[in-house]
């Protein structure tokens, strides 16, 4: 990862604690919406199929938060948790692809609530370009240079198909972006070791479901020779 001001900050902190933040997150999100404002280690726990040490232990990478005798001040805590992973400021994003996916994600993934704002939308397809979604003109790829050196995004959603990811990546990469939440099944971290990357793959858990449902059914692998 790229050592910003924020990662290292905290950069002794393991990946693993990192990434369950976002579900103390939206745990802590659901109890402020059912007018709960406190709560202790052992009853987050409960419901987040954890155990209390480990959530003190996570939140302890921080500093802490909790107060003996009185647990955890959930809204205290929510906001603490934004600040820690950065989603109570906004990262100027652009999404290329407006295909099947790249629209269902600028149509459903809610950016301003954590921490990214859609600025620019970029395709190749006559049909698709000048088309209006959600409120952005999608551009042609051809003008990304041109909007990224004025608009400055760090981040990029690549929703195009395999073949042409690599040449716009090194595009990308060039103009200046920073991170990558790429959809495209290309594997940027061959290609480019300082940028930071979320490949996202469905497939995969639906592939771990298969496994776990193999499991349940008591099936076995068929043992050839
Ligand atoms: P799609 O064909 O509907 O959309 C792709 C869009 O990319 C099209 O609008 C096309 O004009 C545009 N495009 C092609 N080359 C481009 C370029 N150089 N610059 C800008 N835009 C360009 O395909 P769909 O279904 O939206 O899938 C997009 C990609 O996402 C595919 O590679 C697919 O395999 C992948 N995918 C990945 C999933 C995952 O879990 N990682 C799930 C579903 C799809």
């Amino acid at each position: 990862m790229k050592r910003g001001s924020k990662l290292a900050q905290y950069e002794g902190v393991s990946a693993s604690v990192i990434k369950r933040l976002p579900r103390y997150y939206r745990f802590l999100r659901g109890l402020i919406e059912k007018d709960i404002h406190r709560i202790s280690s052992k009853e987050l726990a409960k419901l987040m199929d954890l155990t209390a040490s480990q959530i003190r232990q996570d939140l302890n990478c921080f500093g802490g938060f909790g107060q003996q005798g009185y647990g955890y001040n959930v809204n205290a805590l929510y906001q603490q948790i934004a600040k820690i992973l950065g989603i109570d400021k906004s990262i100027k994003t652009i999404l290329i692809g407006a295909g099947n996916l790249g629209l269902a994600i600028a149509n459903h993934v809610h950016f301003e609530n954590i921490g990214f704002h859609l600025s620019g939308i970029f395709d190749v397809n006559p049909n698709v370009v000048g088309q209006n979604i959600k409120g952005i003109r999608v551009s042609h790829v051809s003008s990304l240079s041109e909007f990224c050196e004025k608009n400055k995004p760090q981040v990029a959603i690549l929703c195009i198909p395999r073949e042409t990811a690599q040449e716009i990546t090194n595009n990308l990469v060039d103009l200046g972006i920073k991170g990558f939440w790429n959809f495209s099944h290309f594997d940027i971290k061959v290609h480019h070791d300082d940028v930071i990357v979320e490949n996202v793959h469905l497939g995969d858990s639906l592939m771990t479901l298969c496994f776990g449902i193999h499991q349940l059914n008591g099936d076995t692998e068929d043992k050839q020779g």
